[in-house]
């Protein structure tokens, strides 16, 4: 009888435990395969940009309008780091990442389509 009922006890505490592990499971399994999506968005989003060819112009003035609040107008630095050798610092997939993932506030991350990242990397390209 006591064992009977210890083990009913013990039944419904595993029912209730294994509800909560799937549901942890089930939620870190969304986290992983979250990360791993944008990764692999990412990821196409490099190739894309490295793939095209870009404009030094068009990237002077894309720096001018987005980042010389922080690096200054010539590029050597306010509230963000000098970016003059910064190609010879990071290589271009780090320099996309820190444009679009801002991984480092107070830098904001910018939604800019492939085109306009190649012409500014193409700029910064510039900045020896
Ligand atoms: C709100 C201010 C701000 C704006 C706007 C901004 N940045 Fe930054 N940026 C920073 C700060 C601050 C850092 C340093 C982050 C750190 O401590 O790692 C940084 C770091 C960087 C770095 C890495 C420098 C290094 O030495 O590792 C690059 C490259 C960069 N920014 C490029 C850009 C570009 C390109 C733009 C415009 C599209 C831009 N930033 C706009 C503030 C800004």
């Amino acid at each position: 009888m006591t064992t009977s009922s210890s083990s009913a006890v013990e039944n419904s505490f595993l029912k209730k435990y294994w509800k909560q592990s799937l549901i942890v499971l089930a939620i870190s399994l969304i986290c992983v395969s979250l990360f791993y999506f944008k990764q692999d968005e990412n990821n196409t989003y490099i190739l894309k940009t490295l793939e095209l060819n870009g404009s030094i112009k068009e990237g002077d003035s894309l720096f001018k309008m987005n980042c010389v609040g922080c690096h200054g107008i010539t590029a050597r630095g306010l509230v963000g780091p000098d970016l003059h050798s910064i190609t010879q610092r990071l290589n271009d997939n780090e320099i996309i990442k820190q444009v679009i993932e801002g991984l480092t506030p107070p830098m904001p991350s910018f939604e800019i389509d492939p085109q306009n990242m190649s012409n500014l990397l193409k700029y910064l390209h510039t900045l020896n």
